[in-house]
């Protein structure tokens, strides 16, 4: 069996072999398939030295000097593909189709803003008197340091990677714990495409010391984090002291809005890549379903037929529909969700059992579906992160978009109709940031991906996602 054991990746360095190690287990088999170095402080610091140089060279290159190198990582990246989807699949557990989905997913947003970086541009201002002028210009954040999830191993990377890179600024990244070997694989293929030592730097290990030691180094001028609420409220309280800019990409708990008059043919084929996908395991993941009252049992029949027939096992496998659950604290909050519902009087139309391996540390759950679920259930207040599709009922839009915006999350919401006018009454009373119509996979690169209320700041991906990582500067010019 591969094993996939890597170091740092620090100044266009390999170090850290030394230190202990963190051991990357895959979740289908238990399997232990690679290690990284679980590194310190010090480490942490050598990354910020190592961006801080290398950043004015790296800031003062041209817009197409950048481009040209950025295209041929994205290059690289569809080049190994399958190489990339495998180490994917082992660590994260999400099958290979998945995987490669996601790989292309990855290197969209590489490849996006080598062409975006080409537009930064500025603008000139008539002035407030004779012989006046404001020239605005947008200049490189500066050092930017980011902290990622295992959910995505190799797309949450490269969706701030691609802008921060495009815009020049340099890059140090902490993947996550779970999965960090799809991310050592990127920065090889990094270092492969010519991007400058100390430009890209990966650095493995405990998050607490990262986030201390970036958030206490004024060269550091912004984190971007993608995982849970409750880190990201840490996080903005350790940024304030030296106000670190921030973007956060942070929990959903995403509605579905089913109208009478939708497609339900479209709806199932949507709801069930909404739900599905990585197991239920992705921040804009379907987590509750209102459906008319006179479409709610037809749409529960033709999805009963549905999530039937998906197979659950090792992403390896061709056959496999759903991987596994990443780790026995997933599983938990999963098990905890299906048996609340059902004490509070849910119907379990398929699936509702879970099968854990303490032994192997492997955690799976059936693809599930629930009927009569209401609001008193912990699975319609919170999110899932699992493979569960509860169904409640609704009799007018207004009720459900109420219900839809009963929650302080605001990522991404979806709903289904064939009605121009519904739709878009019902699309501009939904608070979210992403809300796919008759559409369960809204995310893409030239989209501006994120959420209002406590499901974050700051947008990633299109041109919002570009000025993230750049500083709007004016000169007031007497000539
Ligand atoms: C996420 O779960 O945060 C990302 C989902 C996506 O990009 O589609």
């Amino acid at each position: 069996m591969a094993q996939y054991d890597f170091a740092n990746y620090i100044n266009g360095t390999w170090t850290g072999k030394e230190l202990d190690t963190i051991t990357v287990h895959n979740p289908a088999t238990g399997d232990h398939i690679g290690s990284v170095p679980n590194a310190g402080e010090d480490h942490v610091k050598q990354a910020i030295d190592a961006a801080s140089e290398a950043l004015p060279e790296w800031s003062k290159k041209t817009a197409a000097d950048r481009s040209d190198i950025l295209r041929k990582y994205f290059e690289l990246i569809m080049a190994h593909e399958d190489e990339l989807a495998e180490i994917m699949t082992k660590e994260n557990g999400k099958p290979l189709k998945e995987s490669k989905g996601e790989v292309q997913y990855a290197a969209s947003f590489i490849e996006w803003y080598a062409e975006e970086g080409k537009r930064t541009y500025g603008r000139l201002v008539p002035g407030k008197r004779e012989n006046h002028r404001i020239k605005v210009i947008k200049q490189p954040v500066g050092v930017v340091a980011a902290i990622t999830p295992w959910n995505f191993p190799a797309a949450m990377i490269t969706r701030k990677l691609g802008p921060a890179l495009a815009a020049g600024c340099t890059f140090i990244v902490k993947p996550p714990e779970e999965t960090p070997l799809t991310c050592m694989r990127l920065a090889e293929l990094a270092e492969e495409a010519g991007i400058p030592k100390g430009v890209f730097n990966v650095v493995n290990g405990n998050p607490e010391t990262f986030s201390e030691t970036i958030m206490g180094d004024m060269r550091v001028r912004k984190l971007t984090f993608t995982g849970s609420t409750p880190v990201g409220r840490l996080l903005m309280k350790q940024g304030s002291e030296q106000i670190k800019r921030l973007s956060l990409e942070l929990g959903g708990h995403a509605p579905v809005i089913v109208c009478d008059d939708a497609d339900l043919d479209q709806t199932v084929e949507m709801l069930m890549a909404a739900k599905f996908r990585n197991s239920g395991q992705t921040c804009i993941a379907a987590n509750r379903v209102y459906a008319q009252s006179n479409i709610y049992d037809e749409l529960i029949k033709r999805l009963e037929a549905e999530v039937k027939t998906l197979n659950t096992g090792d992403g390896m496998k061709d056959t496999t529909d759903v991987g596994p659950l990443i780790n026995k604290d997933g599983y938990e909050k999963v098990d905890r969700h299906v048996k609340d519902a059902q004490d509070k009087g849910a119907n379990i139309v398929v699936g509702g059992e879970g099968e854990a391996n303490s032994d192997k540390n492997t955690y799976f759950y059936q693809p599930t579906l629930i009927s009569d679920a209401n609001h008193d259930m912990v699975m319609m207040n919170e999110e899932t992160f699992g493979p569960i599709l509860p169904i409640a009922e609704y009799d007018k839009d207004d009720e459900a978009i109420k219900a839809a915006n009963d929650t302080p999350f605001g990522l991404a919401a979806y709903f289904f109709t064939q009605n121009v006018s519904r739709g878009t009454r019902i699309s501009e009373g939904l608070d979210y940031g992403i809300v796919g119509w008759n559409d369960g996979v809204p995310s893409a690169a030239q989209a501006p991906f994120g959420g209002m209320k406590q499901s974050g700041l700051g947008r990633e991906g299109a041109e919002e996602g570009m000025e993230e990582y750049l500083e709007v500067k004016y000169v007031s010019l007497s000539i």
